[in-house]
């Protein structure tokens, strides 16, 4: 039921003071060009029926704080309740852009620290905390790539190279900065292949975009090599960050030989995401990329910091304003708390936590790539089509039945009716116990109840719903019928 449809006539959450208490209608203070004609149709509720009305939607919906949520490539962490406590301190909550800077101090102070803080972690000697999320992150650092070879006079690069792996914002990041994208094919240990990249790497080749681990959560244990040869050929060296949970604390990307980054804050330095943000996609790069960054760029002198916009060779901005900082508070939050020993620690249980679940369930579903994973790992589900006659989509409708997250399928594309799961640090061996326990028990249920599974979901709030019908008759508002 929609919020207007509990409406009635007439029914308020609230009284305002009557004009006669402030001494002036609202009507004269606004110009009568913006005064509106008609009533504006809300809907009209008590303040009972909106707690009910919100309390019930958020029942429906599954998030990290209800059960587990092994979804692959997006990192659902559990986000420590602290860091939502000091991003809504009113010293930080309360402020308004437009303030003068001098008012503003602590808070550029934060986010100053904050881009030393990432420097650390991933090796790069500048950032810029604007970009609203990865994708966007991603944007930025195609747009450097771009003034970079503007700046040399290059203007014969027109390519960037992405792996067949790739998460699909980086092929439509690369399209946007006005790129063509050529694929690189992964080998058949599941990485980059050298002698395929080789063949690649000509002279109108701009960047490289990798993630590493990719998204099977392989390792490119070829990461050096790769970089020595584009290097060698001019050819910037991307690292798309949304994977770096899996290795901040061990190993820095600007070590590894990566000029420009991006990390996804709402995932790696925990800040709950979905549902469209707000995120944040931090851009780093290496010192002689660092002019190129968006600005404003926060400046300190003598203790002081300002907003600069001095910078003749910048991409320009992003977007308004410096970035979504609720959620710089909160990975700023995070990072002081975990500490390098903290991050370390996070990393290698995610890796762990990683493995020990592919063990469980790759005895019943076979690994798309063997071999050790790091905080991700992919399964090929065709095994499910042979032997079990459901898809790889009826078993992560039937997961819902259980209360558990199903992993994110079909993705990547290289591997069969796949099922990418990603069992973040913060879940206990218990929960990944329980978890095989479900899959096994849905194995089971195949063969005893085949039609039960393949029509699954039946205990939750929506039933199997028609996605290609959704996805091209997309409805996002609703509408009120008219009264016959
Ligand atoms: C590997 C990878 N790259 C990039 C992104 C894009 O990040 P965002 O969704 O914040 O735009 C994601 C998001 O899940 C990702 O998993």
């Amino acid at each position: 039921m929609t919020i207007f449809e509990r409406s009635s006539d007439g029914r308020s959450a609230y009284t305002l003071p009557d004009e006669d208490s402030h001494g002036f209608a609202l009507e004269d203070c606004l110009p009568e060009h913006l005064l509106r004609k008609d009533k504006a149709d809300l809907p009209e509720c008590s303040e009972l029926d909106v707690v009910r009305h919100f309390t019930e939607l958020a029942e429906k919906n599954h998030s990290v704080d209800k059960g587990f949520y092994p979804l692959g490539s997006c990192t659902m962490k559990y986000n420590p309740k602290l860091n939502e406590k000091t991003s809504s301190l009113e010293g930080f909550a309360y402020l308004h852009p437009y303030q003068p800077t001098s008012t503003l101090q602590g808070s550029l102070e934060l986010m100053f620290r904050l881009e030393k803080l990432l420097c650390e972690i991933t090796g790069m000697d500048s950032y810029s905390l604007q970009p609203a999320a990865g994708a966007h992150g991603e944007l930025a650092g195609m747009l450097i790539v771009k003034k970079h070879f503007e700046k040399l006079n290059d203007t014969g690069r027109t390519r960037v190279i992405v792996p067949d792996s790739a998460h699909g914002t980086n092929p439509a990041s690369a399209v946007m900065a006005g790129y063509e994208i050529v694929e690189v094919e992964s080998s058949s240990e599941g990485i980059v292949d050298l002698d395929g990249l080789d063949d690649l790497l000509k002279e109108d080749v701009a960047a490289i975009m990798l993630t590493n681990p990719n998204t099977l959560g392989l390792f490119e244990k070829h990461i050096c090599e790769i970089a020595r040869r584009a290097h060698e050929k001019g050819i910037l060296l991307y690292y798309d960050g949304a994977n770096l949970n899996a290795i901040m604390g061990k190993i820095k990307p600007g070590e590894m030989g990566f000029d420009i980054v991006h990390l996804n804050l709402h995932k790696t330095f925990s800040t709950p995401h979905g549902m469209g943000g707000p995120g944040s996609g931090p851009v780093g790069v290496k010192e002689s990329l660092a002019d190129l960054l968006p600005v404003p760029r926060i400046v300190e002198g003598d203790g002081e910091y300002t907003l600069s916009e001095d910078y003749p060779d910048t991409i320009g901005r992003m977007r308004s304003f410096y970035g979504n900082f609720g959620v710089l508070v909160r990975a700023y939050t995070y990072i002081s708390l975990m500490g390098s020993q903290g991050l370390r620690l996070a990393s290698e249980m995610a890796v762990l936590n990683a493995n020990y679940l592919k063990s469980l369930l790759s005895k019943m579903i076979p690994e798309g790539y063997p071999g050790i994973c790091k905080h991700e790992f992919v399964l090929d589900g065709g095994k499910l089509v042979t032997d079990y006659k459901i898809k790889t989509l009826d078993l992560a409708k039937r997961l819902l039945d259980y209360g558990v997250h199903p992993p994110t399928i079909y993705f990547p594309l290289i591997v069969n009716e796949a099922l990418m799961i990603e069992p973040p640090e913060t879940e206990s061996k218990e929960t990944l116990d329980g978890y095989s326990e479900i899959v096994k028990k849905i194995l089971q249920e195949t063969k005893d109840d085949p039609e039960m599974v393949k029509s699954a979901p039946h205990t939750v709030g929506t039933r199997r719903l028609n996605e290609a019908l959704a996805s091209r008759q997309l409805k996002t508002r609703w509408k009120k019928e008219k009264a016959t």
